[in-house]
């Protein structure tokens, strides 16, 4: 099929580029030129696992083409919005300039038949509203959820844990609906679930998940606060309860919390549209997330202090990780950087390094010291603050050869991902979110 993408960020640029895998005919859309020209070269504007090679195989075979011009959208029996929803400067509600802009830029050039299928994040309500902008057009819009991680989003788009596909009633939906599923051929041949709604519910899907993963972060990080009262060790409080099927072991990671482009933002919009309703109480606690989750991260700073014996003043600090999770480079409201800037803040020598992310972090707060080498950051550190959990610093990372740079042998382990007794047993002092002293 011919498909269009509008919007070439996380999300549509790997949406683009895993729609030309599965043998679709593609054009992504975006207004940044400067994108569109290394995405035309095969180049992935940002770090994603496996990205680089699904562009380069679908811009050489043809099937792959970009453009900064929203008339090359004409003729796609299918168009994705996905262009990004920030959160509201100076307010926790979703910035929808985007989406309207796409919606308003894409009308002129839909044909009867058309598909438009959105799929950033939206408030609740959104997509009745935009199907009225379509509507004249005789072009039908369907609300497409996205699901993906990033660091895992080329396979988390080919092949889902399941489809979502908000449509209008009657044979208008039922048709919208067969026409995705042929979009999604691949996964729906291998029976992922394929969910047809009306629009609002595809709306809540989306935002509902992010919510409940937040809430499972913040639940397990509310227990390593009681853990740190008690002498606990809430890691394995969640080995224990995560043997429970109906809880599950995943994201019950205890450490600096969430961050990223989506759950932080996600949830405080979401609690701006349900006070809109009339329901904030509706979900009220998302609130108490938000601040458990933030708390963390003075948690982490009070720990290196600590370690730091009782000053920050003028200690050099080595700070592993800048990403807001592993395999990635995206450093919006990244944890990790935060505690960086604000430990710089209370007078610290901070250098911070990471695999990918450097770059971004750079543009973001050039008033930190940044290397991209391990063993330059640790050289001298008078403690270790681990707040992005890396391969490279969880598993290669030797304590041995670590404590031979360093000028303390102290670790504050942000994300709980080392382990302690190689770490207690090279002769480090160890700090974990949640758990005893060591
Ligand atoms: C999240 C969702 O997981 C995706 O399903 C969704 O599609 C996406 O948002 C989106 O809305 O676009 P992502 O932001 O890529 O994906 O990252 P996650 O893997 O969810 O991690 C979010 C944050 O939670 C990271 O900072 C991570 O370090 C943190 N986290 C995760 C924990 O602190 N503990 C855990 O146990 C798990």
């Amino acid at each position: 099929m011919r498909l269009s993408v509008i919007g070439c960020g996380y999300l549509g640029a790997v949406h683009a580029a895993a729609m030309a895998s599965i043998g679709h005919d593609v054009v992504g859309i975006d207004v940044d030129q400067a994108k569109v020209d290394r995405l035309v070269r095969g180049e992935a504007p940002f770090f994603e696992p496996g990205l680089n090679e699904i562009l380069a195989d679908g811009v050489a075979s043809g099937r792959l083409t970009f453009s900064s011009d929203m008339a090359a959208a004409r003729g796609a029996a299918v168009h994705f919005v996905g262009v990004g929803t920030p959160q509201q400067q100076g307010g926790h509600g979703a910035d929808l300039t985007y989406v309207d802009a796409a919606f308003t830029s894409l009308v002129s050039h839909l044909r009867p038949g058309d598909i438009v299928a959105g799929k950033s994040t939206v408030p609740v309500g959104t997509a009745a509203r935009l199907a009225e902008v379509v509507a004249p057009t005789g072009a039908t819009l369907v609300w497409n959820p996205e699901f993906l991680r990033e660091g895992w989003a080329v396979q988390d788009t080919v092949a889902p844990d399941r489809l979502v596909a908000g449509v209008p009633a009657g044979a208008e939906g039922e048709r919208a609906a067969q026409i995705l599923r042929e979009v999604y051929h691949t996964a729906v041949a291998s029976d992922t679930p394929f969910i047809v709604t009306d629009y609002a519910t595809a709306e809540l899907v989306k935002v509902a998940a992010n919510a409940f993963l937040a809430t499972k972060i913040s639940f397990i990080n509310a227990m390593a606060e009681i853990a740190e009262v008690t002498g606990a060790d809430v890691t394995q409080l969640a080995d224990a309860i995560g043997y429970d099927a109906r809880i599950g072991r995943r994201f019950l990671g205890a450490g600096i919390g969430f961050g990223g482009g989506c759950l932080p933002k996600d949830i405080r919009a979401f609690s701006a549209r349900a006070e809109e309703l009339g329901r904030g109480e509706s979900i009220a606690f998302l609130r108490e997330v938000d601040a458990i989750n933030l708390r963390r991260r003075d948690r982490a700073i009070e720990l290196t202090v600590e370690a730091l014996g009782g000053s920050a003043f003028e200690k050099r600090v080595a700070v592993l990780g800048a990403a807001f999770k592993p395999h990635s480079d995206d450093i919006r409201d990244s944890p990790a950087l935060d505690v960086a800037v604000r430990l710089r803040g209370l007078g610290a020598d901070v250098v911070v390094t990471d695999p990918e992310a450097l770059e971004n972090a750079r543009r973001a707060h050039p008033q930190l010291q940044y290397t991209e080498d391990l063993d330059e950051a640790l050289r001298s550190a008078d403690v270790v603050v681990v707040v992005t959990e890396w391969p490279e610093y969880r598993h290669e990372l030797d304590p041995a050869h670590a404590g031979e740079l360093v000028n303390a042998r102290a670790v504050v382990d942000g994300r709980n991902c080392l382990d302690v007794r190689t770490w207690r047993d090279a002769g480090w002092t160890y700090y974990g979110m949640g758990r005893p002293r060591g």
